[in-house]
């Protein structure tokens, strides 16, 4: 029986499909809302309550082998919108964790952006989860994932980029130069089966990606998106001058805040798509568990938008 926070998100329900189907049992958090239910599912139960709630925490990871905490906060306003999820909940539920007779293992989906935490209220508070993670580590063993850009069906924050391509075009901060890391989220959801098959990750804070050696600038990634979602015909790339893209993350901030949605462009966000280095590799995870991932950027997004190719098998 495992544990697993985040189900309900984009990448905690790619690890759900994937740990099911590989034969485990997951217990899974969810938020229960009006109008929403969780669908019955084989080898799933759920356990409704939020980060905050010790019950529901201590019930979800009773009598478990592993806790997978994928839950977190992509999206707010304030410092404390995103420390109260990436900090608090991360601390509160490593803490049930530690309280277990038999601790169970604990992998923390952290953040690449994890390694630059002044950039932004979000970027700083996947460090500090990793941070509080690390206070309660004496009694629990630990690991720590930083992926990259995550993409694959059912994510939302690079859809309006490939929906942009597939009809010719790409909205993009003006500037060169800028290099990042991506990995498809099957890739992901295998690493953390392999991390389930092996204690050789325990104590490590490990970065992953989809093995691209120096990662994508945005040329190659408009290459390889208009190749496979418009049959290579042209994508022309809109540069959006960074005086206008900074205005309108404020006017955004400021519209979030007068009418309470929780928003994705901040000048935060500004600060994260405009850095030059999100490059990172997956050696050290590759070295000590034998994982590989299977999708490079061409597989992963002709699988995310149903496109004919050959999907890698497993070795
Ligand atoms: N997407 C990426 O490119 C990427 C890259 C690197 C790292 N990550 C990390 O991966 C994790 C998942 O990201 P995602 O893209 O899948 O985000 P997502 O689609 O927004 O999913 C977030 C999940 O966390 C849950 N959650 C948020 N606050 C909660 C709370 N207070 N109590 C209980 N559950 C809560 C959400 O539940 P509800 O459905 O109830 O809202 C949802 O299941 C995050 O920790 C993120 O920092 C993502």
């Amino acid at each position: 029986m495992l544990a697993l926070t985040g189900a309900t998100g984009f990448i905690g329900n790619a690890l759900l499909n994937r740990l099911t189907t590989t034969g485990y049992r997951v217990r899974a958090l969810y938020r229960p809302r009006a109008g929403r239910s969780q669908p019955a599912l084989p080898g799933v139960e759920w356990i409704s309550g939020d980060l905050q709630e010790a019950g529901a925490l201590e019930a979800l990871v009773t009598g478990t082998r592993a806790v997978i905490h994928c839950a977190g906060s992509v999206r707010g306003i304030t410092q404390a919108d995103f420390d109260s999820v990436n900090v608090d909940g991360a601390m509160r539920v490593a803490q049930a964790a530690a309280r277990q007779k038999q601790a169970p293992r604990f992998l923390l989906i952290s953040s690449l952006a994890a390694r630059s935490p002044q950039l932004s209220h979000y970027a700083g508070s996947k460090w500090r989860g990793e941070c509080a993670l690390k206070k309660v580590a004496a009694d629990l063993p630990w690991t720590i994932f930083r992926p990259p850009a995550v993409y694959g069906p059912g994510d939302r924050e690079m859809l309006p980029l490939f929906r942009g391509i597939e009809k010719g075009f790409a909205l993009l901060p003006a500037g060169a130069g800028r290099r990042l890391s991506l990995i498809y989220v099957d890739d992901l959801a295998s690493a953390v089966a392999r991390w389930l098959e092996t204690t050789a990750a325990d104590g490590q804070t490990l970065e992953l990606d989809d093995g691209c050696i120096g990662g994508y600038d945005w040329d190659s990634i408009l290459e390889t998106a208009g190749s496979v979602l418009r049959n290579n015909k042209r994508v022309n790339r809109l540069a959006i001058p960074m005086t206008m893209l900074k205005t309108f993350a404020h006017i955004n901030l400021t519209a979030a805040r007068i009418f309470g949605y929780a928003p994705m462009l901040t000048p935060g966000k500004v600060m994260e798509i405009t850095h030059p280095d999100w490059v990172c590799n997956n050696y050290a995870f590759a070295q000590l568990t034998g994982w590989k991932p299977m999708f490079d950027f061409e597989q992963g997004l002709s699988c995310t938008f149903g496109k004919n190719i050959a999907v890698p098998l497993e070795t």
